[in-house]
């Protein structure tokens, strides 16, 4: 058994991957990772993402089906968790990598937010993650002993100003996380969020201004930025039964970002920054 071929540790598992969009995306990366392991699960995406996107290129490759759904609308999502019931029956875990701001991406600052569009940031963003926890409990499809996972930012404990309100959504989503572990846990079931750094993808792409944070990240955490891969070998460790009492936190995937002041890379370039003003260039 090695890194390429897996380790089994999702073995008879199942589960439900939202948020797959394009190779690059982070639960595309963990969809990937979740089939090495040995895992069975349904992708699930906003029918307009399956329009655009390439989903089903994943599903043929992990033998996995394609569910729509807008998780916006309560009802897609109670109709989502019925659908993998009558297919998988009942699961094990549940990756929630959602994330939008309509305010972000019409480059609105967040003085001059949008109320209506920030609802829908909110709504998409932070409260679906209330509704697919809910709607997995009430149809009875989560076992005893599962594992949530959603994706979130360090915007929801430091403020990034290009981030916008998608800093309040990504606190409200990891409340949400911690409320619903608490519920949750007598059941063994735990709820973490994974604070990941600055990646490459169309989400984060999509943030003016994503350049500048992905490289402050790369240069101030010591080991650099963790990937989308690496960050998939992560949540397959959320997933699997070692991690069982690891429940209702937030939990950093950042290369040491988030503990180190600063680092001698930033440390130079603002010495360099600093010498070249004093000589006027
Ligand atoms: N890329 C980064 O730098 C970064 C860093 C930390 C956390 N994250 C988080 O990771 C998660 C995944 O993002 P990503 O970077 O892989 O980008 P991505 O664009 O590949 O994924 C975002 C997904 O959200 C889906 N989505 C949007 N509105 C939806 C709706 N109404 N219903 C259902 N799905 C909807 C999109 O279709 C897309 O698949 C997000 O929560 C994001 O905030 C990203």
């Amino acid at each position: 058994m090695n890194y390429e071929t897996g380790f089994g540790l999702l073995k008879g598992k199942k589960g439900i991957i939202f948020g797959a969009l394009d190779e690059r995306s982070i639960a595309w990366r963990v969809a990937l990772a979740c089939k090495r392991e040995g895992a069975e699960f349904a992708l699930s995406n906003a029918p307009v993402a399956l329009r655009l996107g390439s989903l089903d290129a994943l599903a043929e490759e992990t033998g996995a089906s394609v569910i729509p759904c807008d998780v916006s609308k309560e009802e897609d999502v109670e109709a989502l968790m019925l659908k993998v019931k009558e297919e998988l029956g009942s699961i094990d875990f549940i990756l929630h990598a959602i994330g939008m701001s309509p305010n972000v991406r019409k480059s609105k600052p967040y003085e001059g937010l949008d109320y209506r569009l920030m609802q829908q940031t909110l709504d998409i963003s932070a409260v679906s993650l209330h509704k697919v926890i809910r709607y997995a409990d009430e149809t009875g499809i989560l076992n005893d002993g599962g594992s949530v996972v959603a994706l979130s930012y360090i915007g929801a404990q430091r403020i990034f100003s290009k981030y916008s309100d998608m800093n309040d959504a990504k606190a409200l989503l990891e409340s949400v996380a911690r409320n619903y572990g608490s519920r949750l846990g007598h059941r063994g079931i735990r709820v973490n969020t994974v604070s990941q750094a600055p990646t490459i993808t169309s989400a984060g792409s999509g943030i003016k201004g994503f350049d500048g944070m992905y490289t402050f990240a790369e240069k101030m955490s010591p080991m650099g930025n963790p990937t989308a891969d690496d960050c998939a070998d992560y949540c397959v460790s959320l997933f699997s039964d070692l991690t069982r009492k690891v429940t209702m936190q937030n939990l950093y995937h950042d290369g040491g970002f988030v503990t180190n002041g600063i680092s001698e890379e930033l440390m130079q370039d603002l010495f360099d920054l600093f010498e070249s003003k004093q000589k006027g260039e």
